[in-house]
């Protein structure tokens, strides 16, 4: 949510920045800007995505060997100009970057008014601005001391960027619940919300903790506390190639991600799973084991399709582990003041590892005494170092901003566990153990065959993408796989879409029902079978529409659907990571085929880093 951007050193520093900007523009497309030391300070911003703004400085003079940036995603003020980053101090010396919230901004800016200061925008980030500057001025301090004080009376989250027009060779960072990486170069250095601007450049990075400030010229970095304290940089190696976050010959990120699923999905169970020898290691995890197959309860905390993912674990553990499940949306776990406490394992699953409500979740349940674990995407993420232990999805960076294989590497992750916890505890059979094994490691050829049925997808999308509403139906294992279907449909082509376990559709929603409605059955060979056959006649006693996805073998459906989209056949606890793939290629269809951006969908970000 927001991504900040930032280059100090001997190269032009602009178009490093403004490259950076469209890697993240992900996290927010409502304006973009730019901060050079050019003869002075000069601000450049503007409405709307990277591009417009890149349009307009075609031909300005941008030499600078110093730039902050940023793409902004809307939070305290409409997507305007005005309210666009780098937010300049009353002086116009100063310019800030900021990704987060000053949630006591009102507060600020009531006392800052009183003091004479006027403010160009609605953001928080220009409040800060000013502070910042005042307390500049008011204590005849440097830059630095200013913001450590400031800083200190500040609530909410932040990672801010500042360069100052009187010292042209510095720039200051500060992180406080937002992510910052620093790159580390030959005599230079490079700052982002994550290491995608930065992995061209270099792959030693520093991941900035809570409460660090950042000290940066071109050949030094100086990291401290809040405190002033001096803190020593710990420099880990990028493990992320420039090829996965490029779109590599594929018209959109979100196609290129579905179609690496089966290398993705692969990839989450490498090293952890050997079908063959019937083993299964899950080393983050391993010295927690003894307290999740003892564990009270798991709670699974997560958000949109990560919370999807963690209902289909809940079916999971509860029927292999027989430890009583809960999943929980994040938000309402944190603010409902849940019972929770020593002997409850957390799980938290996030594919950005950055999502505020699952973070915030996580250190209540902590403080709370319950053990915390992560399972993130992406490495080093404020979720996972602030967890006990985890696993890593290893689904490699998704930039699409819908979330596609970081949803299947989560399910295979999870799946792991579910099967870990089940043998340490004796709760499964060895025949089941090493059948589920066996079907597991299956899992990414069935995924690679599904994909080959992208073209009959792309007709179905073409028949149905006018239509107003869909409905998504599953039962079981299958129902989170409706969800996330119904989901992903919203997201890309901005049709209502709604989700339901399919028995439920009689309880209200079958009065939506009639022969413009399109119905997606999640319709594979499981334990429920029989029972969605019925509710398929329902819905075409009533005449509506019925896309189904079944299993290879099947004669029942066909004879029933209208269209039919036949995938492989797997056991239905592995069976959602093949079932969601011919949803996620139809949304893709229907928002390519409606000439939406796929890749960005409007009001949203990938990273969600508010509450
Ligand atoms: C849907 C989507 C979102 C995320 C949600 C949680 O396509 O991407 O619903 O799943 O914002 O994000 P993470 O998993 O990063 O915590």
């Amino acid at each position: 949510m927001c991504g900040i951007v930032a280059y100090i050193g001997q190269r032009e520093a602009y178009p490093i920045v403004l490259k950076g900007l469209k890697r993240l523009e992900y996290r927010g497309y409502d304006s973009a800007g730019v901060a050079i030391i050019n003869n002075g300070l000069q601000v450049y911003k503007k409405k709307g995505k990277v591009a417009l703004l890149e349009e307009e400085l075609v031909g300005k003079d941008m030499h600078s060997h110093i730039a902050i940036g940023h793409t902004r995603w809307a939070t305290h003020g409409e997507p305007s100009d005005a309210n666009a980053h780098p937010h300049i101090s009353g002086d116009g010396k100063l310019a800030m970057v900021h990704n987060g919230i000053i949630e006591n901004y009102a507060h600020l800016k009531k006392e800052l008014q009183n003091l004479g200061h006027v403010f160009k925008s609605d953001t928080d980030t220009e409040v800060l601005m000013h502070f910042i500057e005042e307390i500049k001025k008011s204590n005849q301090c440097s830059l630095e001391e200013a913001l450590r004080i400031a800083l200190k009376r500040v609530v909410g989250a932040y990672v801010i960027l500042i360069v100052d027009q009187d010292n042209p060779g510095t720039l200051i960072a500060a992180r406080k619940g937002s992510p910052l990486v620093i790159g580390v170069g030959k005599g230079e250095h490079f700052l982002a919300s994550d290491a995608s601007p930065i992995v061209e450049y270099t792959k030693e990075v520093v991941y900035v903790n809570d409460y660090e400030i950042a000290i940066l010229r071109e050949d030094e970095l100086i990291l401290k506390n809040i405190s002033n304290e001096i803190q020593t940089p710990y420099i880990q190696k990028l493990d992320i190639e420039l090829a996965a976050i490029e779109k590599g010959g594929y018209d959109h990120f979100m196609i290129k991600e579905i179609f690496e699923q089966p290398q993705t999905i692969f990839d989450s169970l490498r090293g952890r799973l050997d079908a063959k020898k019937g083993t299964l290691t899950m080393g983050g995890i391993r010295e927690y084991a003894d307290m999740l197959k003892n564990a009270n309860r798991i709670i699974i905390v997560a958000c949109g399709t990560s919370w999807h993912a963690g209902l289909v674990a809940e079916y999971m553990i509860e029927e292999l582990c027989r430890i009583p499940v809960e999943v929980e949306y994040a938000s309402e776990f944190r603010y409902r003041n849940p019972v929770v406490g020593p002997g409850d394992v957390i799980i938290a699953v996030s594919q950005s590892g950055e999502t505020a409500d699952t973070l915030v979740a996580i250190e209540s349940a902590k403080e709370k005494g319950a053990i915390i674990l992560g399972i993130c995407n992406v490495v080093g993420s404020s979720i996972a170092r602030a967890s006990h232990a985890g696993a890593y999805t290893h689904a490699g960076p998704e930039i699409g901003v819908a979330s596609t294989k970081a949803f299947t590497a989560q399910l295979a992750v999870l799946c792991l566990v579910g099967l870990m916890v089940a043998k340490e505890k004796g709760a499964i059979t060895p025949q089941r153990f090493q059948h589920l094994l066996d079907e597991l490691e299956n899992v990414p050829e069935k995924v690679a065959t599904t994909l080959e049925l992208n073209e009959q997808v792309k007709n179905i999308a073409a028949k149905y993408k006018d239509a107003r509403d869909f409905l998504y139906l599953g039962r079981g294992y299958n129902f989170p796989v409706a969800l996330e279907g119904a989901l992903k449909l919203k997201e890309i082509s901005y049709i209502h879409a709604e989700g339901y376990p399919a028995a439920e559709m009689k309880h209200g929603p079958i009065a939506l029902v009639d022969e413009n409605l399109p119905v997606v059955f999640v319709a594979t060979k499981d334990s429920y079978y029989e029972k969605v056959v019925s509710n398929i006649q329902e819905i075409k006693a009533r005449k509506g529409k019925v896309i189904a996805v079944i299993t290879e073998g099947d004669t029942i459906i066909p004879g029933m659907a209208d269209d039919i989209i036949v995938v492989p056949e797997a056991d239905e606890l592995v069976a959602p990571m093949i079932s969601v793939i011919p949803l996620q290629l139809l949304a893709y269809h229907i928002g390519v085929l409606k000439g939406l951006d796929v890749d960005k969908p409007r009001n949203l970000a990938k990273s969600v880093t508010v509450e």
